[in-house]
C-alpha cells in the first residue's frame, strides 16, 4: 500500500515523471478514476488543499466523499481513535486526504489503514502535497530548483508546508537556503541537521530586506496562530515581516514571490499585481499536482511513478 506521508519519500525521478503528468494534467476532464472515492478527512479548517483535491478527483471522473471539521462533526467527538475512524473509513473509499492538528497522525492513519493516506497537513509536521505544489511552481515559474537561492520568510517553527519544502529541496543542486525569521521561530534544529547531513548551504536571519534582493524565490509564511499556546504570544510576531510593495519591487528581475496561503497580512495587497507575485497561479497549480498524485496513487496506467 503506498501512503503519502512526508516529501522524503520522493526522489529526483519521480518527481520529475511527476511533474510531467501534472503538466499534462491542464485542461484535462476525462474518466480515468471512474468508479474511484477519495475521502478528504479534515480535522482542521481549510480551502485549497480540500477543493482542489476534490476538484482534482472530479475532474478524473471520480467521486469524493468529504467531512470538513472532523474533529468536531465526526465520531472522534464520541471518545473514537484516530485509528478506528481510518478502520472504518477505509471501507468507503480507495485513498483518504487527512488534515489533523498533530504532528504525525498520518503515520498513525497509515498504520492501520487499507487504502492510501494522503497527508493533507499534520499539525506542525509536515504538508508534503503542498511542498509539492510549490516545487512544481518553482519549475514553472524560475525554470528549475537547481542553483537557486530562495529565501523562508515568518513562522518556521511551525510552518509545515516551509519545513516540507525545505526537505524536498534538499534533493537539488547548488541550492542556498535563507531562514528568515524571528530567533523565537526559527526553523527547528532537525531540519537543520537534516540539511547539513546532505550538504545543503544555508543561513538564518532576521533580516528580510537583503534576501528580498538577492533571492530567486521568496517563500513568504503565514504566523500559524492555532499553533502558539496563546493570544498575546501570537501578537508578539504579527507584523514584524509584511512584504509591501516596495520591498517586492526591490526583487531580482525573474524572481518571483510564492505563499502556501491563506495569508494574514503579511504580503500587502498591494503586492498583488508585481510582476513577482505568483502565489494565486501557485494555489491554481496545486489542482494539476493533486491530479497528478492521484493518478499515481490510484490509475494502475501511472502506478510506479511514485513509490
Ligand atoms: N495552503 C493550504 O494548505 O491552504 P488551506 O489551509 O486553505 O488548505
Amino acid at each position: 500500500m503506498l501512503h503519502l506521508i512526508e516529501t522524503q519519500q520522493f526522489d529526483r525521478d519521480s518527481l520529475k515523471k511527476l511533474f510531467a503528468l501534472a503538466t499534462e494534467m491542464e485542461d484535462r476532464r476525462d474518466e480515468s478514476l471512474r468508479g474511484k472515492i477519495l475521502a478528504t478527512l479534515f480535522f482542521e479548517p481549510s480551502t485549497r488543499t480540500r477543493f482542489s483535491f476534490e476538484s482534482a478527483m472530479m475532474r478524473l471522473g471520480g467521486n469524493v466523499i468529504s467531512m470538513e471539521n472532523a474533529g468536531e462533526s465526526s465520531s472522534s467527538t464520541k471518545g473514537e481513535t484516530l485509528e478506528d475512524t481510518i478502520r472504518i473509513v477505509d471501507n468507503y473509499a480507495d485513498a483518504i486526504a487527512i488534515r489533523h492538528p498533530e504532528a504525525g497522525a498520518s503515520e498513525r492513519a497509515a498504520a492501520v489503514s487499507e487504502v492510501s493516506i494522503i497527508n493533507a497537513g499534520d499539525g506542525a509536521g509536515q504538508h508534503p502535497t503542498q511542498a509539492l505544489l510549490d516545487l512544481y511552481t518553482i519549475e514553472r515559474e524560475v525554470g528549475g530548483a537547481d542553483g537557486i537561492k530562495i529565501a523562508f520568510v515568518g513562522d518556521l517553527k511551525y510552518g509545515r508546508a516551509a519545513r516540507s519544502l525545505a526537505y524536498l529541496l534538499a534533493k537539488y543542486d547548488d541550492v542556498h537556503i535563507t531562514f528568515v525569521s524571528a530567533p523565537q521561530l526559527r526553523v527547528k534544529d532537525d531540519l537543520k541537521e537534516y540539511l547539513s547531513g546532505k550538504g545543503v548551504s544555508f543561513d538564518e536571519t532576521e533580516e528580510l530586506a537583503p534576501s528580498m534582493r538577492e533571492s530567486d524565490v521568496v517563500y513568504q509564511t503565514r504566523i500559524q496562530k492555532e499553533r502558539f499556546p496563546s493570544e498575546e504570544e501570537y501578537s508578539h510576531f504579527t507584523g514584524k515581516y509584511v512584504i509591501d510593495r516596495s520591498l517586492a519591487d526591490s526583487m531580482k528581475e525573474k524572481a518571483i514571490l510564492i505563499h502556501p496561503l491563506p495569508r494574514a497580512g503579511e504580503i500587502a495587497a498591494e503586492v498583488d499585481d508585481s510582476p513577482h507575485a505568483v502565489y494565486f497561479r501557485q494555489a491554481g497549480y496545486g489542482v494539476l499536482v493533486r491530479m497528478a498524485l492521484l493518478a499515481a496513487l490510484l490509475d494502475p496506467k501511472h502506478q510506479g511513478i511514485i513509490g
